[in-house]
């Protein structure tokens, strides 16, 4: 006989980053409102909360209002508001006279990480789930195992009812780069700030190429600039200029909550051209400010004769190799056809992140799930015998829209997702208490 292990969570979330982190925020609300209690864990591969880490450049800010935080939309009220971060912190005022909407990402950074020690006591950090298994019962999945590694390699097992999966994205190593991408001379901009390039250079004048012409390219660019005043950086891009992103207000209702009810009941097709349409809201475009500032910095270089950024728009890299004398590219010159070569002395990937619509560890349950399209309140849709809900947060931009990848629904989804789990726990633990009070008349 199989041992079928009593489901020792109702719910796990796998990452915790700022959408769990919202997740935690309605589940608890919930369990104050309505005293139903989901028995929650949320499994962290970092050792403590960090948001995007490898990029808090002390220049780079927020691009979206600090009231879209994690709970605001939802409940202005609620004590987990970036104001009441602000408020506790002793800055309210400060930070009203610095008159913007948009912090910098480190403080951005130290409020979640202030809702996050908050929530301390259900979450497992530096554990990183690498698998989720089926528990069966007879012909159906009742519950699921979710197996983890620790740092030291130990492995460790818990089961649950149901599961969240936000795991964000993964660095995209475009292919070119794939031979040298193990090489310390070259890094993803989601490492930068580890690596050794942003410890700077020892009064050496280094070569460096970022590659990419979004946000995340811009800022490393000008960060450079300033932490290695004498580097020499090329900033290598396919489009014919830095193009600036679109925030305008009517453009920006797209990512407003309801939006997500029209973009969903959209044809495959609909939806797609949307997305397309509106990719400069987001991808390879740069915060019209940053994109000013670094124009007037290159001209400054121009005025004194000492150009030390140089921009090679309309660039495709070909090859990468290593070599001693540095990481060599070649770009080709889309108008020209003109080859170019040149040996750096580091290579900053800035070339964005890939997002797999079902996370990789879901993987042991593949055989269950219908469709990688999620339904509305974000649940895989699988087999009638797989009774676990599973969700996944920030992987559903075809179906859910280009605010999926960001903070902009934050609350919202996470509201929706907690009313969705919710109903099923309570019917769950009443069906329990049922089988409990019968087990009690019989015995
Ligand atoms: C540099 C940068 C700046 C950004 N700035 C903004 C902004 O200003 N405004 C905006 O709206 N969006 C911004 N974004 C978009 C970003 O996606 C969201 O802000 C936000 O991080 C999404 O939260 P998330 O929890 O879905 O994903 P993430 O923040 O990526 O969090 C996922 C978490 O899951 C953990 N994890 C992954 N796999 C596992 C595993 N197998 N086991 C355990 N843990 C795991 C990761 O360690 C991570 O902590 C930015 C993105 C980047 C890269
Ligand atoms: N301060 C902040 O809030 C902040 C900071 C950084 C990032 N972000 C956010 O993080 C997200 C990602 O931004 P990102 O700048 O990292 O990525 P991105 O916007 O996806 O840009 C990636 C860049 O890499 C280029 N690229 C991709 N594959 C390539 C290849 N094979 N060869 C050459 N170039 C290639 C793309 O060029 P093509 O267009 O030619 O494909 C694009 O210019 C966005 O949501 C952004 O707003 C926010």
């Amino acid at each position: 006989m199989s041992y079928h292990p009593a489901p020792e969570y109702d719910v796990v979330g796998v990452g915790f980053g700022p959408s769990n982190l919202a997740l935690a925020i309605a589940l608890d609300d919930c369990a104050r409102q309505q005293s139903l209690k989901c028995r929650s864990l949320f499994v962290e591969r970092q050792q403590d909360f960090k948001w995007h880490g490898g990029m808090l450049l002390p220049g780079s800010s927020m691009q979206i209002s600090f009231l879209k935080d994690l709970v605001s939309l939802r409940d202005p009220t609620s004590p987990f508001t970036f104001v009441n971060y602000l408020h506790k912190s002793g800055r309210l005022l400060d930070f009203t006279n610095c008159k913007t909407f948009y912090p910098s990402r480190i403080e951005f950074n130290d409020y979640l990480r202030w809702v996050a020690g908050q929530f301390s006591a259900m979450v497992a950090y530096g554990e990183t789930v690498e698998a989720v298994e089926p528990v069966h019962a007879g012909q159906s999945v009742t519950a699921l195992r979710v197996l983890t590694r620790m740092a030291d390699g130990k492995e460790r097992s818990r089961v649950t009812r149901h599961l969240v999966a936000a795991v964000g994205g993964v660095p995209h190593i475009p292919s070119v780069f794939r031979a040298v991408a193990m090489d310390p001379r070259v890094v993803h901009t989601s490492g930068y700030l580890g690596s050794t390039l942003a410890a700077g250079s020892d009064g050496r004048s280094p070569r460096v190429a970022v590659i990419g012409g979004g946000q995340s390219a811009a800022e490393v660019t000008l960060d450079l600039s300033e932490r290695i005043p004498g580097a020499q950086i090329d900033l290598v891009f396919r489009g014919h200029a830095l193009k600036p992103a679109d925030s305008s207000p009517f453009v920006n209702e797209i990512f407003n909550p309801d939006y997500t009810d029209y973009f969903h009941s959209r044809s495959d097709g609909q939806r797609e051209t949307i997305v397309r349409s509106f990719r400069n809201t987001n991808y390879a475009v740069v915060d019209p400010d940053l994109l000013d500032q670094l124009y007037r910095m290159t001209y400054q270089q121009r005025v004194a004769g000492a150009r030390k950024l140089a921009l090679h728009p309309r660039s495709e890299i070909v090859a990468a190799h290593a070599s001693p004398e540095g990481v060599v590219l070649e770009f080709n010159n889309k108008d020209e056809e003109v080859r170019r070569r040149a040996a750096y002395d580091a290579v900053v990937l800035a070339t964005g992140y890939e997002r797999s619509p079902i996370p990789g560890c879901l993987d042991p349950i593949s055989r269950y799930i219908e469709s990688a399209s999620l339904d509305r309140d974000y649940r895989l849709q699988t087999s009638p015998a797989f009774r676990p809900h599973v969700y996944v947060q920030g992987c559903a931009e075809t179906s859910h829209g280009l605010s999926d990848t960001l903070l902009s629904v934050l609350p919202m989804r996470a509201q929706e997702i907690t009313k969705s789990l919710v109903s099923t726990t309570a019917r769950e633990q009443d069906a329990a208490s049922s089988h409990d009070r019968a087990e009690r008349v019989y015995s």
